[in-house]
Formats: C-alpha cells, structure tokens, sequence
C-alpha cells in the first residue's frame, strides 16, 4: 500500500509519499519526501505570520505533490482530454471555495494526469495555526474526492512521537520495538509537553508549560539578541562557539533555572526570557562576546529544566524509555545531556535524526500507517483543530 502525507501546521510546506512493507512492526520505504520552507519570509516578522503562512501553503501544494509523485514514479499524463464530472467538479469547488488558486491548480493536477496508485492519504489535522492546517486539510479532501481515497487524520504532536521513534536501515523505515511504559518529551515552537506512554496510540499529558513553550522562548530570546528566526539554530550555534572558545559567563549575566525545585512537572520560560530581557536592558552596548555569554547561558538554563522535569517523568511513570521529539530536539546540547541522562537512568533514548526534529511529513506517514495497521477508521469530516491535545488524539 501508498501513503501520501500532509503537512501544512505551521511554516513548512511538506509532503511524502510511503510504501508500507508487511511485517509485523510499522515499516515503510520513502519514495518522495519534500519540504517547502517559508522560514525567509516569516523571518522578516520575527515569527510565523497565519495568513502569510496559509498563502504560501496553498500556492505551493499541488505543485509539491505532483513533483512528489513525479520523484515517486507514480505521476502518469493523460493522453487524451479530461475533464472532471460535474457533481466532483463541484464538491472540489466547494471544498476549496476560499482558495480559488488551489482549486485551478488541482482541477489541472487532476484533469493532467491518471489517477495515481495512492491507498490512503495521512493529514496533519492539528495541533497547529488553524489557516495553515485547512490548506492541507482541504488538499487532503479534494483528493479523497476526486480520487476516492481514504483519509487518515493525524496529531501533530503524535507525529513528532513517532519521528523520534522511526529508525533507517539500508532504505528501509521502522517504527522501532520499544520497552513500555515510554515517556515523550516533546519540544517545539509550539508545545513543551512531556507525554506518559503506556502503549503506542496510547498519550497522557503529564507535564506542560505555564506560559511559553521552549521553541518559542528559543525564539523570543535570539530576537532580543538580535539574531535571525528561527532562533533556536542561531543561539545553539553561538552557545557552542562559546564552549569552544572556554567562554565563562559573567555574573551578572547569570540566569535563572525556573520551576527546577517546582516538584512537579510544569515548565515556565516566561521568566527566563524576561530575564534574559533585563540583562539586555542593563548592557550599555551588545558586543559578540556578551552575546554568546547569553546565549550560552540561556541554553544551560532551559537545558537544566528540562533534564530536571525529564528525570522526575521518568521517575514517577517508571518508564523505561524516552522518546524525544519536536524543533527543539535538534539541539546537540539539549541532545547530549538528554542522552547522557538516559544512561545514568538506565532508560533507552529514542530520538529523531536532526532532518526529523523538525516539522516534515515523514513523521505524519508514520503516524498515518500506525492508524491503519491498528485498523483505525478513516474520517471525512475534518476540521483544523489548533490546540488538539495529543491526549485526545
Ligand atoms: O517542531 P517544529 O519544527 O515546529 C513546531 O511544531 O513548532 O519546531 C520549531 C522550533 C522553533 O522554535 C525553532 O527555533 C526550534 O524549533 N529549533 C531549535 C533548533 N532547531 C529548531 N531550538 C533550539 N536549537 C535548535 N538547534
Ligand atoms: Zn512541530
């Protein structure tokens, strides 16, 4: 059986297309994987701009998907015309009635070529900017229109469960055995979450942020530093060139590590940026050195937090494995000491290759094939849920 994936959450156009191979666990081989980043047009308001980023999805879509089936072997055209029935041609007109710029790409896409040999299709259904998550939605349905094929919503934060747990040999994709319970840290732009894993399919929130997430607090601090977004990639580079250069940060630009002796398993990074605020304010001139200091400091601080609140999930779920995913796992310190700490407690570690930290819809195909092999129903009645709780999913 194909997959096609969708993914269109936030800032990244990605789609994938998946053959599944039997066996007892959930493998698959990749036959196209693409990612259309907006991340240069959002960098110039600091952040991901909604309206901006579902423009950008739906003039980009079709054109990604057909280049993902050409790559996939799976685009034949059409030798004689076609046109698509009336009654279909309306559903589609209706399903994409507020992007009229879809709608005549996909009429062309469809009318252009035979239908392809795609089984089911997996879509990002939430969590996620609501306008940005219908452009995938709705590409979704006007295929499962069109084309008769079944679709399998998916959580986003489930995705980014199963990128961490998705392992490669010689070509071929497998959500890996794991020792249960699991626990998932899961950290991105959006979300700070760890997750209590029983089983696969299985997702309790245990612990979560007060106010902002990490990625976001990643971002928010390289803003007052005067670096580019995404933050993260900025500030992890700077922190490591100051290891590098034995960089010692002066006191009074110390940080400090919050909700660490919290007891419970709440984030808090408001503070910490406000934090970093006051050091910026109280700096007469910002020079490299000063700002590798903050950004060196900054990571060791929520680097500190998150190993603390790990540790404790551990401790109270009794898990005997973590699972690490989201942008923010892309972070070698954040990575290292998150290894390190599963050593010392004896957990196994599970997470993705750096290309899979991020948003892509490798991770969205996982998740969609994991559905199917537990005989999940597909669903047609979709809406963008933007604060879908990987609890419910
Ligand atoms: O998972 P993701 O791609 O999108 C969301 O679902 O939010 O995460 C994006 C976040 C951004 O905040 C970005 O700054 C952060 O991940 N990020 C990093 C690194 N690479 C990306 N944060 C710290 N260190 C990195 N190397
Ligand atoms: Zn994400």
């Amino acid at each position: 059986m194909i997959l096609l994936a969708i993914e269109t959450s936030c800032d990244e156009t990605a789609i994938s297309l998946v053959k599944r191979i039997r066996g007892k666990n959930v493998r698959f081989e990749v036959l196209s994987h693409k990612i259309l980043s907006q991340v240069d047009l959002h960098a110039q308001y600091g952040g991901v701009f909604p309206a901006l980023a579902k423009r950008e999805h739906a003039k980009a879509i079709t054109q990604l998907i057909a280049e993902c089936l050409h790559e996939a072997d799976l685009l034949v055209e059409r030798s004689n015309s076609y046109h698509i029935p009336n009654t279909e041609r309306k559903k589609l007109e209706a399903i994409l009635e507020r992007e009229p710029e879809m709608f005549a790409a996909m009429k062309v896409l469809v009318e252009g070529i035979q239908k392809p040999s795609i089984d089911a299709i997996a879509v990002t259904e939430g969590p996620g900017l609501p306008p940005a998550l219908w452009v995938g939605i709705n590409a979704a349905l006007a295929l499962h229109t069109v084309w008769d094929i079944p679709v399998y919503p998916v959580n986003h934060m489930e995705g980014h469960i199963i990128a961490g747990l998705v392992s490669q040999v010689d070509g071929v994709y497998e959500i890996g055995e794991m020792e249960l319970p699991a626990c998932a840290l899961l950290i991105s732009g959006g979300h700070t979450e760890i997750v209590h894993v029983p089983k696969l399919r299985s997702y309790k929130v245990i612990g979560k942020p007060k106010d902002d997430a990490v990625g976001e607090a990643f971002d928010k601090v390289a803003r007052m530093l005067g670096l580019k977004y995404p933050g993260g990639p900025e500030i992890s580079r700077l922190a490591e060139q100051a290891r590098k250069e034995s960089i010692v940060v002066r006191e009074e630009l110390r940080l400090p590590r919050p909700m660490l002796h919290s007891k419970d398993l709440f984030f808090s990074f408001s503070g910490l940026k406000t934090a970093v605020l006051t050091r910026v304010k109280n700096i007469p001139e910002m020079d490299e050195k000063t700002r590798k200091m903050l950004a060196l400091e900054f990571e060791n601080s929520v680097t500190d937090v998150i190993v603390a609140k790990v540790k404790q999930a551990l401790y109270e779920t009794s898990a005997k494995t973590l699972i690490v995913g989201g942008g923010v796992s892309a972070n070698n310190h954040i990575r290292f000491a998150l290894k390190h700490l599963a050593e010392a407690e004896g957990s196994s570690l599970f997470i993705p290759n750096r290309n899979l930290s991020t948003d892509n819809a490798l991770m969205i195909a996982g998740a969609g094939l994991l559905h199917i092999a537990n005989d999940e129903r597909p669903r047609v009645k979709l809406v963008a849920k933007g604060s879908w709780s990987v609890g419910d999913c």
